[in-house]
């Protein structure tokens, strides 16, 4: 009985996590859809790289919520045409935290929380916020960084077009090792048409 009671509260949480993405979505017209998009192709990858159900639920989960930190940056920011001034470049690099501090407030979004906080580390540990490396950034947040990336630079923004394909590709290979970490660029490199396709059958 007490289970079901805390599963419920976990959905009743978790929907309003949902409810909290759809409203940036409608704040800042970049992330519309953006959320899914990594979401469902983070679990492709994860499920492919042999990760457990539960993992691979964390992963969807934080994936979808990823930038649910970005509700607390002023939409002067958010919506900026062009780029942002190094103070700027300050207030948005705290939406990882905020979006932990958001999950945190449920117990059972810890683990989602700490993979949302480091979905900026680097591999080389030049990331924020706590300029973690390598293994010490959790896997599930080593595959969104990557899904990140490549629908960022695959969505057209206000002020620059897509990136074609072989750049996108090229940007990413560049940076294993680097902001990524290899063996996650590796297997999405192999894959690039299906991951491609991911992204493109996620519109809601
Ligand atoms: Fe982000
Ligand atoms: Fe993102």
């Amino acid at each position: 009985m007490e289970k079901n009671s805390s599963n419920r509260n976990n959905k009743y949480y978790y929907d309003i996590v949902k409810h909290m993405v759809h409203i940036l979505e409608e704040r800042d017209s970049y992330t519309m859809h953006h959320s899914r998009r990594v979401a469902k192709t983070s679990l492709f990858v994860a499920q492919s790289f042999g990760l457990s159900a539960m993992q691979c639920k964390r992963v969807y989960l934080a994936a979808d919520a990823h930038d649910i930190g970005k509700i607390g940056i002023p939409d002067c920011i958010l919506n900026k045409r062009g780029s942002l001034t190094e103070e700027e470049w300050v207030i948005m690099k705290r939406h990882p935290e905020l979006g932990a501090r958001i999950l945190m407030k449920s117990p059972s979004m810890e683990r989602i929380a700490e993979i949302v906080r480091c979905h900026h580390e680097r591999y080389d540990g030049t990331g924020y916020p706590s300029g973690l490396a390598e293994l010490q950034i959790p896997l599930e947040a080593r595959i969104i960084a990557v899904c990140d990336s490549i629908d960022a630079m695959q969505s057209k923004r206000a002020y620059r077009d897509s990136l074609p394909d072989e750049m996108c590709r090229y940007e990413i290979d560049k940076n294993s090792g680097l902001m990524y970490d290899p063996q996650v660029v590796d297997f999405v490199l192999e894959n690039w048409e299906k991951i491609r396709q991911e992204l493109k059958t996620t519109v809601s």
